[in-house]
């Protein structure tokens, strides 16, 4: 049994990191285990930014998106000397075990830090981009596409009174998922995702077709990764002639309190990966699959790309 324990959250933020991190912290405590927060990810752990937490440090954050703890992207942990500094930072603490909450990215950094050894880590999925193989839910997604649907019911009302074309581009650098369930769960007539083709002439010629023959409007929703929804909202205009605007949500999709899913799926997490890590389990990432809870080799889940469900994909194209 570990005594000591430190969490830290990397990354892009996602909401329900709070509501993770909470339990991570409460669940050592009642065990009876220190429990440290590193502050703004890998950087923190590399400039000893490492304090320790109680159960009152997590008190009015599980209705709070983003995350208390902060977040960053480090270059310097790229480095193994950077990683090296920050283990040394980890042990002057004497901190023998490591949650990590983040994407792919920061669980792929996790499996570089276990390679050094010298000390249990354990990983949870938290991104809205739901994409880290293993596992069909993270952290935040599900708030995030709530977000994403909001904002396509207020487009399609502005949509169908000037009988326009609205695009939506949406967030997924490599992943169109948060694009695909948004786009089917708010009636899209096109979703383009980076993990399927698509023919912006045909779709033109398809558009044109159905606006003469009396549809008021559409909405097509572009993961980013999929290309600018500025540039294919340009094309779509010149080519169809519809008078066309295009809407890119952007960071708006990664804040807000968040769903009651994100809520209780990230406290159940942060409580089986504090257990685990306590106990000396290390080297896994806790997910959920058709809505138990699972554990996955951490190097399994950075080593193995996450596919879009074939089947969302054509749904996609039978309701449109
Ligand atoms: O990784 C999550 C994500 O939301 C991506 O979908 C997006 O491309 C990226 O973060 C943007 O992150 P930032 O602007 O914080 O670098």
């Amino acid at each position: 049994m570990l005594k000591s324990i430190a969490v830290l959250t990397s990354g892009g933020d996602s909401p329900g990191m709070n509501a993770a991190t909470r339990a991570v912290v409460r669940t050592a405590v009642f065990e009876g285990v220190k429990v440290w927060g590193i502050y703004n990810g890998y950087q923190g752990m590399i400039e000893d930014d490492i304090h320790e937490l109680t159960s009152r440090s997590v008190s009015d954050i599980i209705q709070r998106g983003g995350t208390f703890l902060g977040t960053a992207r480090s270059d310097e942990f790229r480095t193994e000397a950077g990683r090296k500094k920050a283990l040394a930072n980890l042990k002057s603490h004497n901190i023998e075990g490591l949650v990590i909450i983040g994407g792919d990215g920061s669980l792929t950094g996790g499996a570089l830090l276990s390679k050094l050894g010298g000390m249990p880590i354990v990983g949870l999925p938290g991104t809205i981009d739901n994409d880290v193989w293993g596992t069909d839910y993270t952290i935040g997604a599900d708030t995030a596409v709530n977000t994403i649907l909001d904002a396509i019911n207020k487009l399609r009302d502005t949509a169908s009174s000037h009988r326009r074309i609205i695009v939506i581009e949406v967030m997924g650098r490599k992943s169109g998922w948060l694009a695909m369930m948004s786009g089917i769960a708010g009636g899209a007539e096109y979703i383009l995702v980076p993990e399927a083709k698509f023919n912006i002439d045909q779709m033109c010629q398809d558009l044109k077709k159905s606006y003469t023959s009396g549809r008021r409007y559409s909405i097509i929703v572009v993961a980013e990764g999929a290309g600018s929804g500025i540039e294919i909202g340009k094309q779509i205009g010149t080519k169809t002639g519809i008078d066309t605007r295009v809407s890119v949500l952007g960071h708006i999709q990664r804040g807000g309190s968040p769903s009651v899913e994100d809520r209780l799926k990230a406290s159940i997490l942060g409580e089986r990966a504090a257990l685990a890590v306590i106990s000396g389990v290390s080297n896994v990432v806790f997910g959920f699959n058709s809505g138990k809870v699972v554990s996955i080799d951490l190097f399994d889940s950075v080593n193995n790309t996450k596919t879009l469900d074939p089947e969302l994909v054509r749904l996609a194209r039978v309701l449109a």
